[in-house]
């Protein structure tokens, strides 16, 4: 996939109207949003294209509405934030790509900016319609990529729409692309992956991608059980896929023909059931007791984990390391956290729980680069094209 995509700065936006693809999809409770994150993120891009007069027309996805008109999923809390951020009048349309919209693009002024209502209210966006992305683009002259989030979708405003304007990415796409391409492409080593979540199979496209770049690739939370399964350990009652159990074999044979430094939790905490007050206890050995089930990772993996992570050029992290929103299972979690953020490598966070770990433990400012992307980072992160990239102009 070629990363090298032109820009916002390699085309003329003034005076031109512009649509910009944001995700917007923030999590919102009682109508009030709990991290604007990914709001402040396309801030720069929209303040670049208000300075050099360019008329904005802002578009996003919410939730999923299922293409009809639903206002639980409304933008409405994502223009007041937008005002608020950059200081100026964000009004909404009512409606997509309805009289309102039109109305709306037809007279802004050159650095203004305006937000169209949720793409997902009509059905066409996630068909990938082009009679849509028509519509869409017919509003603007040039199109801006800015939701890295969305881009593993191929739906009419993030892949579509690109068809009928000359598409350039915005500073968010840019920077997750050259941070994390460069990751793969050209990392200073050593370069360390370090996998958790609770699913082998969520990864499988991941680690087969890394394990032909990486040095070390080490795993950690719920899926470390079907690789001591695979290995022959005893696993309890921990959560396990038994039928991805020759997968993990083949991904460890492949670690060891090419050298890769393949770590996995050498003692662990258990509890007895999957709750957060249940009885838990340290055990100093990779098999895990019948009635028992992992939760976390224990102190001697977090000491050997910690020692890959400090001499790393290179740390790309995705998945946490136990159940780290239950107290007596975050340990794992925070000490690779800890680890990533005074290792001094280039570290990169795929989003998700990872991320929000090390924003909640303060850690954020001492990473390299914090994906906005779920989804969108995990199939970065597996080489495969997505469609929201592959739809720009190279360089
Ligand atoms: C996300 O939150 O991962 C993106 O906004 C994509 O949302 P989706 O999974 O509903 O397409």
């Amino acid at each position: 996939m070629n990363y090298n995509k032109k820009t916002i700065e390699d085309i003329d936006v003034s005076g031109k109207k512009v649509l910009v693809r944001c995700d917007f999809n923030v999590p919102i409770k009682d109508g009030v949003i709990t991290s604007d994150k990914r709001i402040v993120g396309a801030i720069p891009t929209i303040k670049y294209l208000m300075e050099h007069n360019a008329k904005v027309i802002l578009c996003s996805h919410m939730g999923k509405p299922k293409g009809e008109v639903n206002m639980k999923y409304t933008l409405a809390p994502v223009a007041a934030r937008l005002a608020e951020l950059l200081g100026a009048n964000v009004p909404l349309a009512k409606d997509t790509v309805g009289p309102d919209a039109k109305a709306l693009a037809a007279n802004l002024k050159e650095g203004e900016v305006m937000l169209l209502e949720n793409t997902r209210f009509d059905k066409r966006e996630e068909k990938n319609d082009p009679e849509f992305a028509k519509e869409l683009a017919s509003l603007a002259e040039i199109f801006v990529s800015d939701a890295f989030g969305a881009v593993h979708r191929a739906h009419a405003s993030t892949a579509g729409v690109a068809a009928y304007l000359p598409a350039v990415c915005g500073y968010l796409i840019q920077k997750e692309i050259s941070v994390m391409g460069k990751a793969l492409e050209n990392p200073a080593r050593p370069f360390v992956a370090i996998l958790g979540g609770a699913k082998v199979s969520d990864k499988i496209g991941v680690i087969n991608n890394l394990i032909e770049k990486v040095d070390t690739l080490v795993i950690g939370g719920g899926m470390a059980y079907t690789f001591f399964k695979a290995k022959g350990n005893s696993v309890g009652t921990s959560i396990c896929e038994y039928d991805k159990l020759d997968m993990a074999k083949e991904m460890m044979d492949k670690a060891r023909e090419r050298g890769v430094n393949f770590l996995l939790p050498v003692d662990n905490i258990i509890g007895r059931e999957y709750k957060e007050d249940t009885t838990f206890m340290r055990i100093y050995s990779d098999s895990i007791p019948d009635g028992w089930m992992g939760l976390d990772i224990g102190d001697k993996t977090q000491e050997l984990f910690a020692k890959s992570i400090q001499g790393a050029g290179t740390i790309v992290w995705n998945g946490p390391m136990g159940v780290s929103e239950w107290k007596n299972f975050a340990t794992g979690t925070e000490s690779v956290a800890k680890a990533v953020a005074e290792s001094g490598a280039v570290s990169i966070i795929g989003g998700g729980d990872s991320a929000e770990a090390v924003e909640r433990l303060g850690f954020a400012d001492k990473m390299t680069h914090i994906s906005t992307g779920g989804g969108a980072s995990l199939e970065f992160l597996e080489g495969k094209e997505l469609p929201g990239i592959a739809c720009l102009l190279d360089k």
